[in-house]
């Protein structure tokens, strides 16, 4: 699957944000070794330490269905306009739970067309 395509995914699934506290939009699609793609958004709560985002909803939908390889995860967000919106360091650790720090990609995109692309490796460098 190409990147435009995963980061339309990616859009589609923030329109599902629960964002009522920041209004910051995020949507995440995961694409899965075999080629089937996992999508999520953030969902907050009252009491901010609960809230989950985009991308450890996708990861966990896609871990708890027996997933275990993953090749990229496309990222978008903001609060109305899409802007460049990069994995929490939290997030990011998730990734590296499950993910090859050289060959997984991550894609933040603000548009189908305008994206910029990370290895693990770049995003977290020297993980634990
Ligand atoms: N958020 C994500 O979902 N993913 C990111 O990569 C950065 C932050 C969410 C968490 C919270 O709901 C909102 O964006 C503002 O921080």
């Amino acid at each position: 699957m190409d990147y435009g395509k995963l980061i339309e995914k990616a859009l589609e699934a923030r329109e599902y944000s629960y964002s009522p506290y920041s209004h910051f939009k995020v949507g995440a699609a995961l694409l899965c070794e075999d080629g089937k793609v996992y999508t999520g958004c953030n969902i907050e709560n009252r009491a901010y330490g609960p809230t989950n985002c985009a991308e450890r909803t996708a990861f966990f939908k896609a871990v708890s269905e027996g997933k275990r390889d993953f090749t990229a995860i496309a990222i978008v967000g903001g609060e109305e306009e899409t802007v460049w919106c990069y994995p929490c360091g939290v997030c990011r650790q998730v990734m590296a739970e499950f993910c090859d720090e050289e060959s997984f990609k991550i894609i933040c995109g603000k548009t189908a067309d305008e994206y910029r692309v990370f290895s693990l490796k770049e995003l977290l460098p020297e993980m634990f």
